[in-house]
């Protein structure tokens, strides 16, 4: 038999903005059945509202800045040895406009959750809306996925669509992608607590968990 997800499962948020992904588990982590709680919100810069969020809501924060770190890999493994002071069952990266590097991901890989504002596999990377919006597709949304080495090529736990309007630009866009992408968050956040999850291949399949 393998162990039953631990409930309420331990969530940390990484955040680099706004928030407002954050914002929405915050929300719904207050509901007892929700199934999850944040034990820490991290960033890899100060002054943001997504730490701003955080602390309103009494939660512990943290930041890294890649500029004090001596290069990229040694920032990833601080990244990881402070998320893991916190043991999380998850984590979730809302808005992290960085990549976790293989320090990290031995640590958090297979239980680590990142959500871009695109359908995977179209236009990866830091500026979705503005890429679908200059492809001129008609449809775009988000992707939840479960992160490994690639930018945004993990295992798709969650997709939800979103028409481009022909008067749209980058920001009514992105907020529009937004608003389904906090609603598909925070249900399959909530999934993937109260059920537990594995990776068989590139299925994330329901109701197991992953072997640490
Ligand atoms: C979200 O749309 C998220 O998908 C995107 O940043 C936004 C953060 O909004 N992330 C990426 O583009 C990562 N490649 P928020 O700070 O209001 O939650």
């Amino acid at each position: 038999m393998p162990p039953a997800p631990r409930t309420p499962a331990r969530l940390v948020v990484l955040v680099s903005g706004s928030g407002t992904n954050l914002q929405a588990l915050i929300d719904a982590s207050t509901a007892p059945d929700f199934g999850a709680e944040i034990v820490a919100v991290g960033a890899d810069r100060d002054g943001i509202e997504g730490l701003a969020r955080a602390e309103r809501h009494g939660i512990e924060t943290f930041v890294l800045s890649t500029r004090d770190f001596a290069d990229r890999a040694a920032w990833d493994e601080a990244l990881g040895a402070q998320v893991e002071a916190y043991a999380p069952d998850l984590v979730v990266l809302a808005g992290f406009m960085k990549l976790t590097g293989p320090a990290f991901l031995s640590r958090f890989g297979g239980r680590t959750l990142n959500t871009h504002p695109a359908l995977s596999p179209a236009f990866p990377g830091m500026h979705g809306p503005r890429d679908a919006l200059a492809y001129g597709v008609k449809v775009t949304g988000a992707t939840l996925f479960v992160v490994d080495e690639g930018v945004d090529t993990g295992p798709i736990v969650a997709q939800v669509a979103v028409p481009v309007l022909d008067d749209d630009d980058e920001s009514s866009l992105h907020e529009r992608i937004k608003t389904s992408e906090r609603a598909m968050l925070v249900e399959w956040v909530g999934t993937l607590a109260r059920n537990g999850f594995h990776l068989d291949d590139r299925a994330v399949r329901l109701g197991d968990v992953n072997p640490r």
